[in-house]
């Protein structure tokens, strides 16, 4: 069984991010052979200037790698240190129907939001086919909004089967359902685009700062609170034990027991949860040539596997 996902490199990764994705692809290196990659030709599309997409690639392989992805267990890539992924982009575009792209959710969302429509942008879902079809993935676990782009990556696989003969592997997507929603400091979905994030790795007096920002409403000290529509709590439920949660409730329903305590709990409770992958962070920023080395051995590793798909597509559409 074969997992491959992407990433953008965008943003400072935040603790939606981690809850909602990191720790399951984390848990997954243990279940199957395990793909995952930065997908940085991708961020191309809403034109970053350079230096900030270098610093991001950085930044997010450093966060992954210190939230527990694990280089000797994941192939653990940069997407454009493969660039056999256009070739291969190249040639599904030769059958990907214009009306497909302009059906695409997202492309009609990020045109809707101002972006420029540019050609990348409109063959993004094509190039993220390549992506999963050039390494055989089996699985791809990835968020709802990436539901539609599975899709076409699986009707494209079989498009070309039908034509060629059974070469590309079939990719199932994996949504799990389960996953809360993480809420962001104004109790909508946490999201860079919102601008209501909680950095994982925030210095001490800049978390504090974030987590004393959490909006709550404006009951007194000694009134009861509800814990099941307050953020302070949905966000302490994310990170301690049922002991302690069932503590906070109690507290909250009893009243005397204000939302600047409830505050101060959440942010002990995150600093500390989050202290293990800060120490690594700090390791691993101190030690840039081991992470740009181990990008390197394992685009090598990705670069082989590439390159026997790739030499079967070849030949199958006479460019052999
Ligand atoms: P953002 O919304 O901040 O731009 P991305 O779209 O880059 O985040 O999301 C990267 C990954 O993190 C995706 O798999 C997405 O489903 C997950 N994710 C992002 N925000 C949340 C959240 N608030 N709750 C749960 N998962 C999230
Ligand atoms: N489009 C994905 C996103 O924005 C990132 C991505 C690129 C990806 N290529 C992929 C995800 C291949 C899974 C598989 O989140």
């Amino acid at each position: 069984m074969r997992i491959l996902t992407g990433i953008q490199p965008s943003g400072i990764p935040h603790i939606g991010n981690y809850f909602g994705a990191i720790r399951q692809t984390v848990e997954m290196q243990n279940k199957g052979e395990n793909f995952l990659f930065i997908a940085d030709y991708h961020a191309l599309t809403t034109y970053p200037k350079a230096e900030d997409l270098r610093s991001n690639v950085m930044n997010l392989a450093l966060s992954w790698l210190a939230c527990g992805v694990d280089p000797d267990r994941t192939v653990f890539f940069r997407q454009s240190d493969i660039p056999e992924v256009c070739e291969l982009s190249w040639i599904l575009s030769t059958f990907s129907p214009v009306g497909l792209m302009e059906r695409a959710h997202s492309y009609k969302d990020k045109v809707a939001k101002g972006f420029e429509a540019n050609c990348g942008l409109f063959t993004y879902p094509i190039l993220m086919s390549a992506d999963i079809l050039l390494y055989r993935a089996n699985l791809v676990p990835v968020g709802k909004d990436q539901k539609q782009h599975l899709e076409i990556a699986r009707d494209l696989a079989l498009k070309f089967n039908n034509r060629f003969g059974d070469i590309l592997t079939i990719p199932e997507e994996m949504i799990p359902e389960e996953v809360a929603v993480v809420p962001g400091i104004d109790g909508q979905k946490m999201s860079k685009s919102y601008n209501n994030t909680i950095p994982i790795f925030d210095k001490e007096k800049a978390l504090r700062k974030v987590i004393m920002s959490v909006v709550t409403d404006s009951k007194g000290l000694e009134e009861p609170k509800d814990p099941d529509t307050c953020n302070v709590y949905a966000l302490y439920k994310l990170v301690a034990t049922p002991e302690e949660l069932q503590e906070m409730r109690e507290k909250m329903l009893a009243g005397n027991y204000g939302y600047g305590h409830a505050k101060q709990a959440l942010f002990e409770k995150l600093w500390a949860y989050f202290e293990p992958m800060r120490k690594r962070r700090e390791e691993l920023e101190n030690n840039l040539d081991y992470v740009r080395d181990l990008l390197k051995r394992n685009g090598e590793k990705a670069r082989n596997e590439a390159a026997i798909l790739l030499d079967k597509v070849r030949e199958a559409v006479g460019l052999r």
